[in-house]
């Protein structure tokens, strides 16, 4: 299931970051991949240890926080700390598939990529080209948010980031380990969850909500690797 999460940051907090990227050093996007992806990856990005790139991941962690709608789709145990690439003058990122394992930088943990995010940091009216084409089960989608908005994605479905011809693409990227590994049962818990709601707004609490949310509780607890 891909999944677009809007308002993850305010006006404000993209022009703060993006004014704060603009002062960084940015190096070959290809020292944070393998030898397949370093075939295909053309961009910019920050270095995995850089200072201001752990500040700021922090701080769209924070953001992230704040978001039910992402919680209830992602019901995230673990995140690789966000990094961030820059895509200009026919940059690139070819068809490919994330790797199954990333190490937290410093940390020593390593966690299983269930989940990709990108978070999108400039306008589409800024660039042209730079969609995030990925496919999964039901076609090919492609990708192009407003600042501050982000998309998430199952990890395993091949994807690419098509040529920047004009401007500057700049977004931020992460991955999620889930506490439900499989995205069968994490889609089918997202729309139970989003169901009730929905139902609870309209009709109130009642038996049935009661009853309900209870499910999901326990479809959650037998599905749960934490
Ligand atoms: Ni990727």
């Amino acid at each position: 299931m891909m999944l677009h999460v809007p308002g993850v940051l305010t006006p404000e907090q993209v022009r703060d970051i993006r004014a704060a990227l603009a002062a960084a050093e940015w190096v070959d996007g290809r020292e944070t991949v393998g030898p397949q992806g370093a075939r295909v990856k053309q961009n910019r990005q920050l270095p995995e240890l850089s200072p201001v790139g752990r500040e700021l991941g922090q701080s769209i962690l924070a953001a992230l926080a704040k978001s039910p709608l992402f919680f209830s789709a992602a019901l995230p145990l673990r995140f690789v700390p966000p990094l961030f690439n820059r895509y200009e003058g026919g940059e690139n990122y070819g068809l490919h598939i994330d790797g199954a394992v990333r190490s937290v930088p410093v940390s020593n943990i390593q966690l299983r990529t269930d989940l990709s995010c990108t978070l999108f940091l400039c306008e589409p009216e800024d660039y042209d080209g730079g969609d995030l084409e990925v496919v999964d089960t039901y076609g090919t989608h492609e990708v192009k948010l407003p600042a501050g908005d982000l998309i998430l994605y199952p990890s395993s479905s091949l994807h690419r980031v098509h040529p920047v011809t004009r401007g500057a693409r700049v977004c931020s990227f992460f991955w999620v380990q889930s506490m439900v590994r499989d995205d069968r049962r994490r889609e089918m818990l997202f729309e139970l969850d989003q169901s009730i709601q929905k139902l609870r707004a309209r009709v109130g609490d009642c038996e049935e909500t009661v009853s309900l949310t209870g499910h999901y509780h326990n479809l959650l607890r037998m599905w749960t690797e934490v």
